[in-house]
């Protein structure tokens, strides 16, 4: 019997207001009208209930503003509304920001899916039957590749950064509940992620970002570190199948088959904007500016996602030209979006960065 069929009527998504989360939720609530879905977020500087509104009426949709470090607070939400499913992706995402500030990526990626782990485990201690914990993990875990090999599901923890070693730990502690105390759990890896509502702290709405202001590119190192890169909705679609088909106690890979060194990416990137805004081609090339490189900065990320894939179904559904260019148009479409995000916070985050 899949899993849909079972009794996981009353989801709680984590993360919601973020970037992933926002197409997760979306895509869950317009899928399953006879499902209720729960929206947790704290808000953070990364959550944006305007990536939702769209969907904030739906009558199978609630957000719950709060935070998965707070103890009391999860017990009582888990106890109120009886999850029969959760699907985890709260979490502090940015690298550069975990080599400043480890330990809330720490209390935030570890502590609080402990608490969620633990919410979830004293609710149905005594019938698991029908109920699933999917935890929503990164590609970084396994560490860095040479010029040649993909991750697999056996490839080993191997974590470089304090935000990798933080999404490690808490993979390690999702598992841990499964062989303990028989908790069902699916976990998925899965890499770069790019499309509408990204942060732009991140590479590609960042740089779209200063394409549109002509503000410098700033390039870590030489520019020559290779990531594999997904459409977000392409993900979203991932989770909600391997959420509901996927088997328990399994890891899938989630990647888009699509490597890219972030130098010609950034080029690719360039000559495409230059079109969208009527510029001479080779204007926004000229933003390009090499800085100081990311310490421990991984060589290269690329997935093997032939499992997920051959049990069950899932590929890519758009090119990396397409989803680039849905992606530059939405941004270039929702200005007040972007202007709102880079206000306050961000100019303060921007200069202790890159200055
Ligand atoms: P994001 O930073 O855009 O969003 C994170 C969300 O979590 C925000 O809405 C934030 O408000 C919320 N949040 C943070 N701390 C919280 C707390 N203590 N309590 C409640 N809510 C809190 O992140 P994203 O890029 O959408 O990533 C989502 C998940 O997917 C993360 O677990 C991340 O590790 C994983 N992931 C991301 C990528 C990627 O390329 N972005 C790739 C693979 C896996
Ligand atoms: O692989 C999955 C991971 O992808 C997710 O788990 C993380 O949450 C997500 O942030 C992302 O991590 P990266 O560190 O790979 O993404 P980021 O966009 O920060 O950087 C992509 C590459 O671009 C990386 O090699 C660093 C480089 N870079 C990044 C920034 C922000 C630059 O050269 N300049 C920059 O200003």
């Amino acid at each position: 019997m899949m899993f849909n069929q079972l009794r996981n009527n009353v989801i709680l998504i984590t993360g919601g207001a973020g970037f992933i989360g926002s197409h997760v939720v979306r895509r869950f609530v317009n899928q399953y009208p006879n499902k209720h879905i729960y929206n947790l977020d704290s808000l953070t500087y990364a959550g944006n209930l305007e990536n939702l509104k769209d969907i904030e009426t739906a009558p199978n949709y609630t957000f719950v503003k709060g935070d998965i470090t707070d103890v009391a607070f999860i017990e009582d939400l888990f106890k109120s509304y009886r999850f029969t499913g959760v699907v985890h992706l709260a979490a502090e995402s940015h690298v550069d920001r975990s080599i400043t500030d480890p330990v809330s990526f720490v209390m935030t990626n570890v502590v609080g899916t402990v608490n969620l782990l633990n919410a979830f485990k004293s609710i149905w201690k005594d019938d698991f039957k029908g109920k699933r914990f999917y935890h929503v993990s990164t590609d970084e875990v396994y560490g860095s590749l040479g010029e040649s090999g993909l991750f697999t599901e056996t490839t080993s923890y191997d974590p470089n950064s304090p935000y990798s070693a933080s999404k490690a730990s808490s993979d390690h502690f999702v598992r841990a509940y499964g062989e303990t105390y028989g908790m069902p759990y699916v976990i998925s890896n899965c890499s770069n992620n790019y499309g509408p509502n990204h942060f732009p702290e991140k590479l590609i709405p960042l740089f779209i970002n200063n394409i549109i202001n002509e503000k410098p590119l700033p390039v870590y190192g030489d520019g020559n570190y290779t990531r594999d890169w997904l459409y977000v909705i392409d993900h979203a679609v991932a989770i909600d199948l391997a959420f509901h088909t996927g088997k328990n106690g399994e890891t899938y890979n989630i990647g888009g088959f699509n490597e890219w060194k972030n130098i010609d990416l950034v080029q690719l990137l360039c000559s495409l904007m230059d079109k969208k805004l009527n510029r001479p081609t080779g204007k926004s090339a000229h933003l390009i500016t090499y800085v100081k490189d990311r310490p421990g900065h991984d060589l290269r990320y690329a997935i093997d996602a032939s499992k997920i894939n051959q049990e069950l179904g899932w590929k890519p559904s758009v090119t990396f030209e397409e989803g680039l260019e849905k992606t530059i148009d939405w941004y270039l479409g929702n200005q007040e979006w972007l202007d709102q995000v880079t206000s306050g916070d961000y100019q303060e985050y921007y200069i202790k960065q890159y200055t």
